[in-house]
C-alpha cells in the first residue's frame, strides 16, 4: 500500500476512535502498565462486561500493585478470579508478579518494556507482549485479537491465511505515530463495525482499501466446533451441615478446591439434579448425589457460606452448590 493511503486509512481510523471508539475503558485511560498488563490477561479469553462488571475492579482493589499480587497466596489470588474460568492465567499473573519482585532487590517490581522480555514471562504470548508494549509503553507494534484477525482476513479476502501471514499484514499497516489509539480502534472497529455475523460496512474506517467489503461474511472461514460431552457423577458428602470439598491436584482446574467425582455413587446416596458447564473442548455433565456421612471421613469440610466466602472454585463447583442450596 501507498504511504499516502495508508496515511489517509490512519487518519480515517484516528477520527472514527475519537467519535466512536471506547475511550473510557479503565485500562485505556491509565499509564501505569500493571493494571494494563492486568486487562490484557483477563481479556484474553474474556469479553469486555465480564471483565468490567466483576472481575478488574475487585482485583486491582485487593492488589493494587505487582508487590501487593507478588505477596498475596496464590488462593487469594485464585479467589479474586473465581468464576473468570481459564485460571492458568491468574497463577502465570501471580508468578510473573513473583518473578519481577526478585528482579531488583528493594526496589518495587516493574514490568519490563521490550516485547522480547515481556515473552519470557509466564502466561505473555505473542499478542499480551504486544499489548502490553503498545499500550503500555508506546510502542509501535501491532497486536492480533479475534477482532483485527477478522478485519485483516476481509481486507484481505484471506479465508483460512497463517497466523505468520497475519502478523505481516498487521505489521505493514500499524500507525508508527499514534499505535496507542490505532490498536485499540482496530478492535473497536472489529467489535461494533466488522461484526463476525452483521458487518456495517458503509460506517467502516478502512473501506477504501477493503477487498473482502462485498462478501465479508465469508471471510475468515468460520470453523464449526463439536464438543464431546464428560459424564461425571458428584458425591457432596455432608458431615454436621459441612460438605467436603479438596483442592484439585490433576492439570484441570489446578489449585481450585471442588467435590468429589466417583466412578459411581453409593446406594445410600440420595439423587439431588444435574448441572452442566461448557469448557472450551468439552462439555460437562454432572449427575450429583448427596451422601449423609455418619462418622467424619478424611479430608476438609465446609458450610455454604464458607465455601463462598474463602474458597476458590469452578463454575460446575459452584452450579452444584447452588443446586445443593436449593434443595435442602
Ligand atoms: N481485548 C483485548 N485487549 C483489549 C483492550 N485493550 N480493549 C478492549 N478489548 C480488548
Amino acid at each position: 500500500m501507498k504511504t499516502a493511503q495508508l496515511r489517509k486509512i490512519h487518519n480515517n481510523i484516528q477520527t472514527w476512535y475519537q467519535t466512536h471508539g471506547r475511550l473510557d475503558l479503565p485500562w485505556r485511560t491509565t499509564e501505569d502498565p500493571y493494571p494494563i498488563y492486568l486487562s490484557e490477561v483477563m481479556l484474553q479469553q474474556t469479553q469486555v462486561r465480564t471483565v468490567l462488571e466483576r472481575y478488574y475492579f475487585p482485583f486491582l482493589k485487593r492488589f493494587p500493585t505487582l508487590k501487593d499480587l507478588a505477596e498475596a497466596p496464590l488462593d487469594d489470588v485464585l479467589k479474586l478470579w473465581e468464576g473468570l474460568g481459564y485460571y492458568n492465567r491468574a497463577k502465570n499473573l501471580h508468578k510473573t508478579a513473583q518473578i519481577l519482585s526478585q528482579q531488583v532487590q528493594g526496589l518495587p517490581p516493574v514490568l519490563p518494556s521490550t516485547i522480547e522480555e515481556l515473552v519470557a514471562l509466564p502466561g505473555i504470548g505473542k499478542n499480551t507482549a504486544r499489548a502490553v508494549a503498545a499500550f503500555a509503553f508506546r510502542r509501535p507494534v501491532p497486536i492480533m485479537e479475534a477482532n483485527v484477525k477478522r478485519i485483516l482476513c476481509r481486507l484481505h479476502q484471506l479465508k483460512t491465511p497463517t497466523d505468520k501471514a497475519l502478523w505481516e499484514i498487521a505489521y505493514t499497516m500499524i500507525d508508527r505515530e499514534n499505535p496507542f489509539d490505532y490498536n485499540q480502534a482496530m478492535m473497536d472497529i472489529g467489535a461494533t463495525v466488522c461484526t463476525a455475523t452483521n458487518p456495517s460496512c458503509e460506517y467502516c474506517p478502512l473501506q477504501e482499501i477493503c477487498t473482502g467489503k462485498n462478501t465479508p461474511l465469508i471471510y475468515p472461514t468460520r470453523k464449526k466446533r463439536t464438543v464431546p460431552t464428560k459424564e461425571q457423577y458428584i458425591m457432596l458428602t455432608l458431615y454436621n451441615d459441612k460438605l467436603a470439598l479438596s483442592q484439585r491436584k490433576g492439570k484441570f482446574l489446578h489449585g481450585l478446591w471442588g467435590f468429589e467425582a466417583v466412578e459411581a455413587p453409593l446406594c445410600a446416596a440420595e439423587y439431588l439434579g444435574e448441572v452442566s458447564h461448557a469448557y472450551t473442548h468439552f462439555k460437562l455433565h454432572c449427575k450429583v448425589y448427596l451422601y449423609p456421612a455418619l462418622d467424619r471421613e478424611e479430608g476438609s469440610y465446609f458450610s455454604p457460606q464458607e465455601i463462598i466466602k474463602t474458597l476458590a472454585i469452578s463454575k460446575v463447583d459452584e452450579k452444584i452448590l447452588r443446586l445443593y442450596l436449593s434443595c435442602c
